[in-house]
């Protein structure tokens, strides 16, 4: 027995302690409490990683928008120094993916192979910690990365949001799979990354066959066929001298990612691990204990759900601030009152940064992480509307593209909601454009901020799991990044107004003159109409002036119409914004007033999709030689004479006119509008109103 023990004793030793040599280690467990190990073998760890004191390493937990590295001390030799080709490498790990939330993963972790163990610049959410949006692809960052996702960005052309991808600098797989393991008799199961259960990972590089291969498998034996192979020289990324290990990251959902075990082997096929020898997670554990045990737990959690309630009352009382059910059942974060009202500083007018869409802006930072938000405060005077929108915000919090602004949380306090949205350090785009400019923006600037709300929009109609009307287009909806980038805000807050109101009087949310006309008739907002809207910001982008601009000449009233008339007689020129001093590339300020011309037709079909626009921006594709009169449907019914600022006056009063009740009418914000023109109009309608649905067609 005791001979057994000390046997165990030293395995246990043995395999507590790593076996190193110059280019082979195993890790059971990544404790170095050994006081007999001289070996420089702990992991260098950065970021939210961490070690366990059962030797769990723990790149990140469950905190939002945090990145973790853990890389071997020292770089392996990765080159044969005399042909320079790369070398074979072999290695395999057991790590476990633990969400926040049951099946919403985020963001995932990646094997890596990276000349430096920081990582410097990288960032979190959908780069993994691995690279940032300004070096994603380039090939001076020698990154070669095997990344085991559980969040499907578009933006990297994501399978789905569980997957195993072959990253080579860049976050857009060479290579994918959904995860998947070969049983013995090779049958191929799926297998779930995010369950929380461990899963042994094996990465095979054979430099003769230039042959990589990934398996998975939730056991410790080896399987037979890889669920992965990619044929790749990765001679061009890797360096001489390159640092292996592992990198992780949350974003507005967040996983625990651990790794238990690690084994690498240069010189041969890495030994595979044991998984019952390895540490094991944290958290509920299977219950053996006696029942006595059992009771006199249960009857201190009983005390404990008395003491919890007691504190939950005394606090519903105290402020009404307190978590309902329904609220638990959202995805993203929900901050606490307490914690926006110290980032914004109590709310105070100092930290306005403006009026939104539906209500005041602050600027805020959040304390701890000093992150720069900005906070939207909405009041809803409909509970009832509240909870289902609030039921709507995981869903809005998915959304996820780099041409939207990021939605971080929310927190609800009694009628109002506030949402916390990434900082955008230059404000919307209406500010460069009208009356006095901040500045004036460049046409290279505009074009680029063109093209990314395109892309924005594209990605809302067509590229997410639903189709998502944004119902707001506008300048002022447009905002700008540190780069100049143009992003979208306020998507999917039209339909706070639809939730909790009468459904037999749905309202039109938007603004005059960036509403279609059809949405007057059928009170039913569609991609097109966002096209629509899409088409007039083209136009006051290149033209510096608003749709419908009061103190213009008659002629030159309703923006569409005037371009039209100038379109007609071949003087397009002469629209785009004198305060450009004609540095413009003609062909493509042509391209986007046409297109702005296109998407501006009266009669829905007629308008392009987003994809199409993009195609037209991007110059994938030719623009119609002939366009068609934005009225021309109208001039067919005889409405108009199809000529100049008529159409514009008359298609003001079609607004009023086609509502029996103009009270229906009514500011939503006093806003932009108050002092530069733009008027928001809600109107009532009384046709049934539907947005979004799922498109099926697609096969997700
Ligand atoms: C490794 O980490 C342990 C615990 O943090 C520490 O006591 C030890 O000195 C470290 N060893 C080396 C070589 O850095
Ligand atoms: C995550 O870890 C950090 C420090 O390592 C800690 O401050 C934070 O509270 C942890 N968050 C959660 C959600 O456990
Ligand atoms: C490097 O390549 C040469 C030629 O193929 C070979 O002879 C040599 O053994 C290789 N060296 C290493 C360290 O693999
Ligand atoms: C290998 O790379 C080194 C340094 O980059 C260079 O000096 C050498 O000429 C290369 N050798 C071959 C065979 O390409
Ligand atoms: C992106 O990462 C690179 C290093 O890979 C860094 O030099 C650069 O500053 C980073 N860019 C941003 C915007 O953080
Ligand atoms: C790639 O990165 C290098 C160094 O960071 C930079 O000089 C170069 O412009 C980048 N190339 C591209 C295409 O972004
Ligand atoms: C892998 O993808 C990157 C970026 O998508 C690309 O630049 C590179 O050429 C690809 N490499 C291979 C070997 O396909
Ligand atoms: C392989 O084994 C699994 C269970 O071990 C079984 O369900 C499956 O039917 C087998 N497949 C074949 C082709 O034998
Ligand atoms: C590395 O490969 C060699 C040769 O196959 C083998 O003897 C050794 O045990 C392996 N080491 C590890 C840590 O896997
Ligand atoms: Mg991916």
């Amino acid at each position: 027995m005791e001979e057994k023990l000390s046997l165990f004793l030293v395995f246990a030793l043995f395999l507590s302690n790593p076996v190193f040599s110059v280019d082979e280690f195993i890790f059971n467990g990544f404790n170095d409490d050994a006081s007999n190990n001289n070996n420089n073998n702990n992991l260098s760890l950065n970021g939210a990683a961490e070690i366990e004191h059962n030797g769990l390493l723990k790149l990140t937990n469950t905190t939002l928008r945090v990145l973790g590295h853990a890389f071997y001390p020292s770089p392996n030799k990765f080159k044969n120094s005399t042909t320079n080709k790369s070398l074979s490498f072999s290695t395999c790990f057991a790590f476990a993916i633990v969400p926040e939330y049951a099946e919403l993963g985020g963001h995932g972790l990646a094997f890596t192979i990276s000349a430096t163990k920081e990582l410097l610049g990288a960032l979190p959410s959908q780069y993994l910690g691995l690279l940032n949006a300004s070096d994603m692809g380039n090939f001076t960052n020698h990154i070669f990365a095997v990344e085991f996702d559980t969040v499907q960005d578009f933006e990297f052309g994501d399978i789905n949001d569980n997957h195993v991808g072959i990253n080579i600098n860049s976050l857009s797989s060479n290579k994918s799979a959904p995860a998947a393991y070969f049983l013995q008799n090779s049958t191929k199961a799926a297998l779930n990354l995010k369950s929380g259960n461990v899963i042994q990972a094996w990465i095979d590089y054979d430099s003769t066959n230039n042959q990589l291969d990934v398996r998975l498998s939730p056991s410790s034996i080896k399987p037979r066929s890889p669920i992965l192979s990619f044929v790749v020289d990765l001679s061009l990324v890797l360096e001489d001298s390159m640092y292996v290990g592992f990198s992780s990251s949350t974003g507005l959902l967040a996983s625990s990612h651990y790794v238990m075990g690690w084994s690498f082997n240069m010189s041969g096929e890495a030994e595979s691990l044991s998984l019952s020898s390895l540490p094991s997670l944290p958290g509920p554990k299977k219950n053996h204990t006696p029942l006595i045990v059992g009771v006199s737990v249960s009857s201190f959690v009983f005390m404990l759900l008395v003491a919890v309630s007691a504190f939950y009352f005394i606090r519903k009382i105290k402020n009404a601030d307190v978590i309902e059910a329904w609220e638990l059942d959202v995805g993203p974060h929900r901050f606490s009152y307490q914690e926006l009202k110290k980032a914004t500083r109590g709310f105070r007018d100092k930290e306005l940064l403006g009026f939104g869409g539906f209500g005041k802006v602050y600027k805020g930072t959040l304390a701890g992480t000093n992150t720069r938000v900005a906070v939207k405060r909405i009041s809803h005077e409909s509970k009832q509307g509240l909870r289902e929108f609030v039921s709507e915000i995981a869903s809005i919090g998915r959304l996820r593209h780099r041409n939207l602004v990021q939605l971080l949380g929310w927190c609800r306090r009694r009628g109002d909601l506030l949402l916390v949205y990434d900082f955008m350090p230059y404000g919307s785009l209406d500010k460069y454009l009208f009356d006095e400019p901040k500045s004036i923006l460049s046409w290279e600037e505009r074009f680029r901020i063109i093209k990314g709300v395109a892309s924005g929009l594209l990605y809302l109609h067509d590229e997410w799991e639903q189709t998502v009307v944004h119902r707001d287009i506008k300048a002022g909806n447009v905002l700008l990044d540190c780069e100049m980038n143009g992003r979208l805000g306020d998507f999917g807050l039209a339909k706070l107004h639809e939730h909790g109101t009468n459904p037999s009087t749905t309202r039109v949310v938007g603004t005059l003159g960036y509403l279609a006309p059809e949405l007057t008739r059928t009170g039913k907002p569609t991609t097109s109409s966002d096209v629509f809207a899409f088409g007039a910001l083209l136009l006051e982008v290149v033209c510096g002036r608003r749709p419908i601009e009061p103190k213009a000449l008659p002629e030159e009233f309703i923006l569409v119409d005037w371009v039209w008339d100038k379109w007609k007689v071949g003087a397009i020129l002469d629209v785009i914004d004198p305060r450009l001093n004609g540095e413009f590339d003609e062909i493509d300020a042509v391209v986007v007033i046409k297109l702005g011309l296109m998407c501006s037709n009266n009669v829905p079909e007629e308008r392009p999709t987003m994809r199409q626009v993009v195609r037209y921006l991007e110059g994938e594709v030719a623009l119609p030689e002939v366009v068609t009169s934005p009225d021309a449907y109208d001039s067919k019914k005889g409405n108009t004479s199809g000529g100049g600022g008529g159409r514009g006056g008359l298609q003001f009063e079609d607004y009023v006119h086609s509502y029996p009740n103009s009270s229906y009418f009514e500011k939503v914000s006093n806003s932009s509008s108050a002092g530069d023109g733009d008027v928001d109009i809600e109107a009532g309608s009384t046709s049934p109103l539907s947005v979004s649905g799922s498109r099926g067609s697609n096969g997700r």
